[in-house]
């Protein structure tokens, strides 16, 4: 198929359409560097050995999506653009509201257009609100920050134009914690600015760019009083996108909705203790309070996506943190300007 991903010079979106060449796609990335560099580019033109063509715009843009799907062919759309950060989320709500919607009626209107039926959306683990332990597909959705309604809320858009146009076919993706990098070291995870997330984090530890990681809070009903999360090796998650495309392909309903996690949790100081391993000596660390927002325990019931995805997440916590510190010791700035 040739492949549209928005978001293609992101994390997970750049892992994707390595795995997409490799399965013989053609990819087409569209992306406004906005939270990523041009140089991921480059650095996945000299992993698949492709030409990618890349459309630096901002999505919302309909005229120039437009534009895009009329100069390019496209079998099917996978959407990652789109904004992330849940602190920041709250502080501007309407960029969030702006960004992240606005760039799902932008791609849609245009696949309608141009009679392109196929869509894989990134939805998150945020969608289950306080109830993310062993979650399940069929629960309730909700959500406690702008970010997390932003994900709700596209669902929800999605299947309201799967029932009036039945002959489209989406899959929402439920991602839990994705982590690690590919396996090259090339391309991972570059946050701008102080990472919000645990494994980038203890990554900049490591590398001595962040003096301590600060644990927030040990005071949790958990194993070791510490958050627990399904981290997820970001190949694993990549490779998720590639068997829901299939999926697409031969499924008789318009939607689908798939979690994508491992079925396991780990708590934040079995993850730091994992990173030690690959790093080979310990990293300091502090207990401080809790982040306002956390839940205590998140992890996903993949059965559904093991069952009818033909999909299974393989890669360990220490696969994952010996891959992204073979990322971050060989790039400890992250991409180059
Ligand atoms: P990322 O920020 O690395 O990648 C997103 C990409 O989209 C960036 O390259 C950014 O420049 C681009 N983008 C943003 N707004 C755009 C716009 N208006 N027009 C064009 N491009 C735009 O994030 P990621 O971690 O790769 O996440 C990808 C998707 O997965 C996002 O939708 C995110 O909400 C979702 N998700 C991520 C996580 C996670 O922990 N990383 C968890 C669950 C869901
Ligand atoms: N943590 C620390 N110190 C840090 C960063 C995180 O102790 O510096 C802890 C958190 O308290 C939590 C765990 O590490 O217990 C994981 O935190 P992350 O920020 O890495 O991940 P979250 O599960 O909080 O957030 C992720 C995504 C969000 C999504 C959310 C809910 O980043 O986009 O899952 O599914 F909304």
């Amino acid at each position: 198929m040739r492949v549209l991903v928005s978001g293609g010079a992101g994390y997970i979106g750049s892992h994707t359409v390595v795995q997409l060449v490799a399965a013989g796609h053609q990819v087409v990335i569209v992306d406004n560097f906005a939270n990523s560099k041009p140089s991921v580019v480059n650095r996945l033109e000299a992993l698949t050995g492709e030409h990618l063509p890349v459309h630096a715009f901002d999505l919302r843009d309909r005229d120039k999506t437009e534009h895009l799907f009329t100069q390019e062919h496209i079998d099917a759309v996978i959407h990652f653009a789109g904004l992330k950060a849940v602190g920041e989320s709250v502080e501007l709500p309407l960029e969030y509201y702006e960004n992240n919607l606005g760039t799902t009626f932008s791609l849609v209107r245009a696949m309608q257009r141009h009679g392109v039926d196929k869509l894989v959306f990134s939805s998150s683990a945020t969608v289950y609100g306080l109830d993310q332990e062993a979650a399940t597909e069929d629960r309730p959705t909700s959500a406690t920050n702008p970010y997390g309604w932003t994900k709700v809320m596209q669902e929800q858009i999605l299947r309201d134009i799967a029932v009036a146009n039945p002959s489209m076919r989406f899959a929402l993706l439920r991602y839990f914690n994705p982590v690690g990098a590919h396996a090259s070291g090339t391309i991972g995870e570059d946050p701008q600015g102080i990472p919000n997330n645990l494994v980038p984090y203890i990554a900049q530890v490591a590398v001595g760019r962040r003096e301590y990681l600060s644990v927030y809070g040990d005071d949790y009903p958990t194993r070791d009083g510490t958050g627990e999360r399904d981290y997820i090796h970001v190949d694993d998650l990549a490779a998720g996108h590639l068997a829901a495309l299939t999926r697409l392909t031969t499924m008789d309903e318009p939607v689908g909705v798939w979690n994508l996690g491992t079925g396991q949790s780990t708590s934040v100081l079995e993850m730091l203790h994992a990173f030690e391993r690959a790093v080979g000596h310990e990293l300091p660390h502090r207990i401080v309070d809790r982040r306002v927002g956390d839940v205590a325990v998140s992890y996903a019931d993949p059965g559904k996506a093991n069952a009818e995805l033909g999909w299974r997440a393989s890669r360990t916590v220490d696969d994952m943190c010996v891959d992204t510190w073979r990322w971050q010791q060989a790039n400890p700035h992250g991409f180059p300007d």
